[in-house]
């Protein structure tokens, strides 16, 4: 058969019929224990291979469905592993390649907790972390040094939605022999095939637009051929893994991901396209739109934007509170990828770059709601300032 679009791949993945008994979601499968018939049989399941039940830790059929479904997303990739959470995902990813001695090349608009995790765990066992620009492109082969074992991305970027070049930094990084990571919990491999663009291992914060209901906490990472064994046997060490019921809620998201994500797409650009012809906005950093600096980048390697951007005001800080308080259909809180508006305080922590934006910015995550009705919240909200 020929390769299945990814609309099709979404419906059609990881439902096995050995694992559905023709249940059309799979059901959950909640074990601890897993008994055999004898000693041999129980000889015979190690070491434990996916798709054989062998003891809770290293999975039952719904989680299993659910890593085939996100293997199948992005053509290239041999399998993906579940964690506890996107945050668990990344350090499980970090972990399987870096050992002591080694250096860490990462995005400057990497997610805050990420950052922590280099700035703390990491550093404590020896790994020392180099951060670069977003926009750094084919430059970050005069970063790569002796020691350097690893180069991570997140594109576009957390909370200023920078659009990075990854074919050409994966491509740098390759031919000297590095480990290619990204956090792609923004577009989805819906949106973005990292792994045909040159990543080796790619993570999702299933806990946003997978899930898509605000109510799980999960996160997954899938790997090539070259790093999948690393990636497994760390996890297993580590004790890594996930509960059936979050990977059940995650594998119902996950077949609508593609209406949720064209309609968050959708009602983003009107909102991001409305708060440009707004005196009080300075900037919209959103890579779908025509004037971004990111939005040649992202026309060329996306399929698509998610509900995710920023904009800067051109007021204080305290007048962004005023605004933020003032919404009401923008929920004031962490996360983001449900179907429900959110909006936050957004301040980047950088360390290699120090952009100015023109003002405060506030980091929207545009719901399902009627775009009007979002726009009018807003509206208000910028009358107070
Ligand atoms: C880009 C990105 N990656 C990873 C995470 C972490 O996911 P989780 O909240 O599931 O730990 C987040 C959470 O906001 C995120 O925004």
């Amino acid at each position: 058969m020929t390769r299945r679009r990814p609309e099709t791949e979404l419906v059609e993945a990881g439902r096995r019929p050995e694992w559905t008994r023709g249940i059309v979601n799979p059901a959950v499968w909640r074990a601890s224990t897993i008994l055999f018939d004898s000693v041999a049989a129980m000889k015979a399941a190690n070491p434990p291979t996916e798709g054989v039940l062998h003891y809770g830790r290293n999975g039952t059929p719904t989680i299993w469905a659910l890593c085939d479904a996100l293997t199948a997303l992005e053509p290239g990739a041999a399998m993906t592993r579940l964690y506890p959470s996107g945050s668990a995902a990344v350090a499980g990813a970090l972990l399987s390649v870096l050992e002591t001695g080694d250096e860490l090349l990462m995005v400057d608009t990497a997610y805050g907790p990420t950052r922590s995790l280099c700035d703390t765990v990491l550093k404590r066992f020896g790994v020392a972390t180099r951060y670069y620009d977003p926009l750094i492109g084919v430059g970050i082969a005069e970063l790569i040094g002796e020691k350097t074992k690893a180069v991570f991305m997140e594109s576009p970027g957390t909370h200023t939605f920078e659009v990075q070049d990854v074919p050409a930094i994966c491509a740098a990084a390759k031919a000297r022999g590095l480990v290619t990571l990204i956090d792609n919990t923004w577009a989805t491999p819906l949106f973005f095939k990292s792994v045909a663009a040159g990543v080796d291992l790619s993570i999702l914060a299933c806990t946003k637009y997978i899930g898509g209901h605000a109510d799980l906490m999960l996160g997954a990472v899938t790997a090539t051929e070259a790093v999948a064994d690393r990636l497994e046997r760390t996890r297993r060490v580590l004790g890594q893994t996930a509960g059936p019921d979050e990977a059940w809620l995650a594998l119902r998201g996950l077949r609508t991901l593609d209406v949720r994500l064209r309609r968050h797409e959708e009602n983003g650009v009107k909102v991001a396209r409305w708060l440009e012809g707004r005196s009080e906005v300075a900037r919209v950093l959103h890579p779908g739109l025509e004037g971004d600096p990111g939005h040649a980048l992202w026309k060329r390697d996306f399929s698509g934007a998610t509900g995710l951007f920023s904009f800067a005001l051109n007021a204080d800080e305290a007048a962004r509170t005023r605004l933020i308080d003032a919404l009401e259909l923008f929920g004031i809180g962490y996360s983001w990828g449900g179907y429900e508006s959110l909006v936050v305080p957004a301040d980047p922590a950088r360390t290699a770059t120090r952009p100015d934006f023109g003002g405060p910015l506030v980091r929207l995550h545009v719901g399902l709601e009627h775009a009007d009705d979002l726009i009018a919240d807003l509206e208000a909200g910028l009358s107070r300032l």
